[in-house]
């Protein structure tokens, strides 16, 4: 699983494979990941990336089945994020006369990080780099994944290294998107972009354009498989994602404590269902936050269902918020709701939350006191019905 392969001419793939990771910062990877690293050979030997510092000697192993990694002259460093730039030092040292190249965050963070004292280019958008027949320009894409961020593009390939940009979290044996079931990837690239991207939809979106506007064959990101084929329709997918676009889908969250909570949830999602909307009860200690969120992504409607614990939410539902909140979903309705006993506090709590938050809070939360008697069943249907309705038009006149 260690050996480098070519995906164009003089370019290898010489990354790592993490096949058992499965928690990345709290990204849960089912499917493990990978770090990729790619080699160019031409007059000016070329790095793009490394991988995670404990991988450095895999990776200079890699590097050594093609060319004497004391030949690297530069070292291009998309993100300074340590899953990529954590094998830096290892290979400046194993390449004594290579050259780093970043832009100004970039070279900054990476002093940060390991301290400086190499020879370094500091690049910005358009600067161009002759590495032989090879010509490199750089596009700095800041927030895509962190200030540092940039993307390559190799002249006379058609390639482009995207950076964490239409990554997956995804390790695989194969390293074509063609190679791989399409519905695995576009779930995991889904999964990516809505636990990393999403919060930096405005910038990612503004980025798109300059993408599209280059000549493309490959477009080889940071983590996962390669795009030489479906390129087109991750694209499409980005367009989506990056204003939340919503689909007509309820996905109400919850957990609950006595079954009180759940069954406004179960009654809320029966009112819902029809012909047209696809509605999802989630209750958060049985799902990941990381599926929870992809869930968020393109749903119209967003409902929170909390107990009241010691006049509050659930630690549980908490959780759940603080992630979803930073990752600032756009384009949804969302409502609180949940039992208490003696006294309120849950579900106002997840509407406060909320409405903190900036989200479109569109109604009071829905509450119950003890256990959900015919009134309040009868206010939940109301609820799965309006909401229901919500969905539906929130896409009519969507085009397709
Ligand atoms: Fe894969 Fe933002 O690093």
């Amino acid at each position: 699983m260690f050996k480098p392969v070519q995906i164009a001419d003089n370019v290898y793939w010489v990354g790592y494979r993490d096949w058992n990771i499965r928690n990345f910062h709290g990204y849960k990877t089912e499917r493990g990941s990978s770090y990729n690293a790619y080699l160019i050979i031409d007059e000016k030997i070329t790095l793009i990336d490394t991988v995670k510092a404990p991988y450095a000697g895999k990776l200079l192993e890699n590097i050594a089945q093609i060319i004497d990694p004391a030949k690297i002259d530069y070292l291009i460093s998309n993100h300074t994020e340590p899953d990529h730039s954590g094998s830096i030092p290892a290979v400046l040292a194993a390449a004594p006369n290579a050259t780093l190249v970043a832009v100004k965050k970039g070279l900054e963070g990476l002093e940060k990080y390991y301290g400086g004292g190499w020879r370094s280019i500091e690049v910005k958008t358009g600067d161009t780099l002759d590495i032989g027949r090879l010509k490199l320009e750089f596009i700095a894409t800041p927030m895509i994944h962190w200030p540092d961020s940039m993307m390559t593009y190799v002249h006379g390939l058609e390639l482009l290294f995207s950076m964490d940009a239409f990554g997956q979290h995804y390790a695989t044996s194969e390293l074509f998107d063609d190679e791989v079931s399409y519905c695995e990837l576009m779930q995991e690239a889904k999964t990516y972009y809505a636990n990393i991207i999403m919060h930096l939809g405005s910038l990612t979106k503004k980025a798109i354009p300059a993408v599209e506007a280059l000549p493309i064959s490959l477009v080889a990101p940071s983590h996962g498989v390669i795009w030489r084929k479906h390129f087109a329709k991750i694209v499409a997918e980005y367009k989506k994602w990056v204003d939340c676009k919503p689909t007509a889908k309820i996905v109400i969250i919850y957990d609950s404590m006595w079954s009180s909570t759940e069954t406004m949830a179960q009654a809320i999602g029966a009112a819902a269902t029809r012909d047209g909307v696809c509605v999802k009860l989630l209750r958060i200690p049985d799902n990941e936050l990381t599926n929870l969120i992809t869930e968020v992504l393109d749903a119209a409607v967003v409902l929170v269902g909390t107990p009241t614990l010691n006049n509050g939410m659930m630690p549980t539902v908490s959780a759940f918020l603080t992630y979803m909140t930073g990752l600032k979903p756009t384009g949804k309705q969302f409502a609180a709701f949940g039992s208490h006993g003696w006294r309120g506090g849950g579900a106002t709590s997840v509407d406060k939350v909320l409405r903190d938050a900036a989200l479109d809070v569109v109604c009071e939360p829905l509450t119950c006191v003890f256990k959900p008697d015919g009134d309040t069943l009868a206010k939940c249907a109301e609820w799965g019905e309006s909401f229901a309705g919500a969905a539906l038009a929130a896409v009519a006149g969507q085009q397709i």
